[in-house]
């Protein structure tokens, strides 16, 4: 049974029993604190919650999920993955423990030619909650499974919980028995690779946070209602029903493996270690892959980083399998075959996808020299000095800065013969770790705070009518103050009030809040900020600058008239920018982010290179001709299949709901799925002016632009500036540009003569400090001060003219003078002097101490230096005395 058929029967067999198909959500949560979707409910938090009413009682996904806190096992077991598909029925409130459990026997167990999954009976296990009778009496009755076969169990596997505050609930697993040749006997409680875990099913009872481990949290309530949330993974379903071993060897995985052995010439099944590699390498870049796909790019911090770890362990592996050269180009491509058919987006977006992927191999291809370089000079430095362990902060350094995993540092290492401080980098790696999770634990709050919007979230979504009018009569339906709700805010306070309709818009699609006020019958409220804390609610935080607002008041917002125009020329001219960089650069030029705000936009896209000052002129002279041709923009709503079918541009990696608007500029020129406020024809931008372009990160650029009047502004000023110019330098505007290089060619000839000049003032002093010497012990010594010098070069090279000039005489020449306001001393010896004892290193770190400061070098020229420009006198005194004894 192909990876897809059992996905379809899934969906079919929930349908049937009266759920609602929802889309697999993108890998990237919404949630603020996951990183990743890492379970089929996330998406559905909200609603399991109760924070948002859930638009249907039941629901079935097949979601996308990565999870990489088991990363080290990948390749070691048979179901390990860090990306993989949960299969998930949900129900709100609706069926409980009966149902789940009743749905999930029978899908298992029908035939399938009955279009279930054909499992034999026989060969399930089940476990529950350790006191959770209930659902022991349940199995007995729905499966009639013996008592032997039903196994209770802990905290720490049968309760579950994603980790962070939120829903929460005992569960029951589903086990697969793969027979005694894979493991003891004993059911799950052996925790046996032979039984594999096929399904959870979670009752989902009580909210929690404070959540230290698996199985230590608080429970802070009962959930409003009693919900079903279950997961099945596809992979392990696959694997099982695809008679293999393991999940790398499904139809979805394994041709990645197979290209792996093809371009290492070693063969799979050969060798274990080799075998892990493979799969590894498998894993990694469908994750990879998926990852990309949902816009993530590689970076290092969050979720670029672990995407960056995903990429580096495979070329890792794909190294251990001995290949140095890069390899993504096959396997990312071995994956987007596999994967296309179920996610036909990886095969659209593939340019792009490959173009990171391969930068990020070029990258890491290059930090590996240049890692393996640092790595040779510790190894040699450590066996010099006699020790047989490399330091810990030189494999953390590896690790942090050059992208090293520790395995490769400590393979390395031991080819060198040395161990690794492993304690020492460990320290290092919590150490990082804490402060990661410290941030971790501050963005917590976040969630806890959002329950507080759950009420007003209830009475039905805030209409935004801000598209064609600026100003709204409405009704306050709640205020908070300080994240509480109060009944009423009163003049100087900061409050923020939620009305069941608004004109003001909230910051989103890059899109910055409106400015505006609201106001009613005897109050004023500046709006500070417009947000949407939560899908489908609308928050105004205002000052309340006159009078007492009170929940369930009349109130009008008003949209600020001026700023709301410059936010929908520079909304806009985004899309127009856009449109034109696509149009120059081709399709792979992708959106990764934007904002816009009156007279002002920036558009984030994904590319390797600069723009040339000729794509950048066209790229504006696009837009502009653009505007001119006063092009006719269009807003429709329509299904997100229907806009995708129109070649509307979505954001790449961006998560769109069921219907979406449509935005067309002169369309099909420009089509975007957006939800920004817009002028009506074009024209109205009036004016772009790309002031910026810029390097964000890896594989991604920045324009910046200015629009409308302040692009006029800036082209004003500049010919300002360009007036000026002209009259300081008396020339023409035409002739500037020739006028500032004559400029900087005749400074520059001018700095040379100087230098010549100085060069040869310092040759002319030569004879009259060599005059100076005077035999002093065993040499004869020039101990002078030259006053003041631009740079201690010219006192060295003064220094080494003068020793020349004493011949072959026993000579110590020590010279000092003042550079930059500090006093700097160099002392060079003859070979004659060194043969009757002169070192010039000795002398000078003598002559830095009495300066105040060290100094140091070796026989025959060195220097010193300090801070204490008075001991000048006395530094010389000291060399003197030094050659007298
Ligand atoms: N949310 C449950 C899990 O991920 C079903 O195992």
């Amino acid at each position: 049974m192909q990876t897809a058929d059992i996905r379809q029967r899934w969906l079919d067999f929930f349908a049937e029993r009266g759920h609602t198909v929802v889309p697999s959500a993108s890998l990237v949560s919404d949630d603020p604190t996951l990183l990743f979707t890492v379970a089929g409910m996330v998406p559905f938090v909200p609603y399991l919650t109760g924070l948002v009413p859930a638009p249907y009682p039941r629901a079935t996904s097949v979601q996308k999920c990565i999870r990489t806190n088991d990363i080290e096992e990948v390749g070691k077991t048979p179901r390990h993955g860090t990306f993989f598909q949960m299969s998930g029925n949900f129900s709100f409130g609706d069926y409980f423990k009966e149902g789940a459990i009743s749905m999930a026997w029978e899908l298992l167990t029908t035939p399938e030619a009955d279009g279930g999954y054909g499992f034999d009976r026989d060969d399930l296990w089940v476990t529950v909650y350790e006191d959770d009778d209930e659902a022991i009496e349940l199995w007995k009755k729905v499966a009639d499974l013996p008592d032997e076969r039903i196994q209770r169990l802990g905290k720490d596997t049968n309760y579950w919980h994603t980790g962070q505050p939120g829903p929460a609930g005992p569960c029951s697993e589903i086990f697969f028995d793969r027979g005694p040749e894979y493991g003891i006997d004993g059911g799950p409680a052996t925790d046996d690779d032979r039984y594999v875990e096929i399904w959870n099913l979670v009752f989902m009872q009580y909210l929690i946070d404070d959540v230290q481990s698996k199985t230590d949290f608080r429970i802070v309530k009962e959930l409003p209602k009693k919900n079903i949330d279950t997961g099945m993974g596809l992979e392990r379903v696959a694997f099982i029903k695809q008679g293999v071993d393991n999940m790398y060897e499904i139809d979805q995985v394994r041709p990645v493996l197979d290209r792996a052995a093809e371009l290492s010439g070693r063969r799979y099944g050969a060798n274990h270690d080799d075998d892990v590699r493979m799969r590894v390498i498998a894993d990694h870049v469908r994750s990879a892959l998926m990852l990309m796909s949902d816009g993530v790019s590689p970076s290092n911090e969050g979720r670029g980083y672990i995407l960056r770890r995903l990429l580096r362990r495979s070329i890792r592996a794909m190294r251990l399998l001995g290949v140095e050269g890069p390899t993504f180009r096959e396997l990312f491509a071995a994956s987007r075959d596999a994967m296309k058919s179920a996610y036909p987006e990886v095969a659209h977006d593939y340019a792009h996808i490959e173009q990171l992927a391969l930068g990020e191999e070029e990258t890491f291809l290059r930090t590996l020299t240049a890692g393996t370089s640092i790595l040779d000079l510790a190894v040699s430095k450590t066996k010099d000095s006699g020790r047989g362990q490399l330091a810990g902060d030189t494999a953390f350094l590896l690790h942090d800065t050059y992208g090293f995993p520790i395995e490769l540092t400590l393979e390395m290492a031991d080819e060198a013969g040395l161990a690794v401080d492993r304690a020492a980098f460990d320290t290092l790696m919590t150490e990082q770790r804490s402060r990661a999770k410290a941030d971790a634990k501050s963005k917590k709050k976040v969630l806890a705070d959002l329950s507080v919007y759950a009420d007003f979230r209830a009475k039905g979504e805030t209409i935004f009518t801000g598209y064609t009018e600026l100003s709204t009569a409405s009704t306050v339906l709640g205020l908070l103050v300080d994240g509480r709700p109060v009944p009423f805010a009163t003049a100087g306070q900061t409050a923020e009030v939620i009305l069941a309709e608004t004109s003001l818009y909230a910051e989103s699609g890059g899109q910055a809040p409106d400015q505006g006020r609201i106001v009613g019958d005897g109050f004023e409220l500046e709006v500070l900020d417009v947000q949407k804390p939560i899908k489908g609610l609308i928050s105004h935080t205002v000052k309340v600058t006159s009078g007492e607002v009170g929940v369930g008041v009349p109130a009008t917002t008003l949209v600020d008239e001026q700023y709301r125009r410059g936010a929908t020329q520079a909304h806009s001219g985004t899309h127009l920018v856009h449109a034109a960089l696509r149009q120059v650069l081709g399709p792979n030029a992708h959106q990764s982010g934007s904002f816009n705000k009156a007279g002002y936009l920036r558009l984030d896209y994904g590319w390797n290179s600069a723009l040339s000052a000729e794509t950048r002129s066209e790229i504006e002279e696009i837009s502009n001709a653009a505007i001119r041709d006063n092009l006719e923009v269009v807003t429709r709503e329509m299904p997100l299949d229907e806009a995708k079918s129109l070649g509307a541009m979505a954001l790449f990696g961006e998560k769109y709901g069921e219907v979406v608007r449509v935005v067309d500029i002169g369309g099909p020129w420009s089509r975007e799925l957006c939800a920004g406020t817009h002028v009506s024809t074009s024209a109205e931008v009036g004016m772009i002016n790309i002031v910026g372009e810029s390097s964000v990160g890896a594989s991604n650029r920045r324009v910046e632009s200015l629009v409308g009047l302040d692009a006029f502004r800036r082209f004003a000023s500049e010919r300002a500036l360009v007036s000026e110019l002209t009259s300081s330098l008396k020339t023409r505007p035409d002739q500037l540009v020739d006028r500032v290089g004559e400029l900087v060619s005749s400074l520059k000839a001018a700095e040379k003569r100087i230098q010549q000049f100085e060069a040869r003032a310092l040759n002319d002093r030569v004879p009259a400090l060599a005059a100076k010497a005077v035999r002093t012990g065993d040499v004869l010594l020039v101990a002078e001060t030259v006053g003041s010098l631009g740079a201690g070069d010219e006192l060295r090279s003064l220094a080494t003219s003068v020793r020349s000039q004493l011949g072959d005489a026993a000579s110590v020449v020590a010279l000092t003078a003042e550079v930059g306001g500090k006093p700097v001393a160099i002392v060079a010896t003859s070979p004659a002097a060194r043969d009757a004892g002169a070192n010039a290193g000795a002398l000078a770190k003598t002559m830095a101490g009495v300066l105040g400061g060290g100094g140091g070098g070796k026989p025959d020229l060195a220097q010193g230096g300090g801070s204490d420009l008075a001991a000048i006198p006395a530094a010389l005194d000291a060399v003197r005395s030094a050659l007298r004894g």
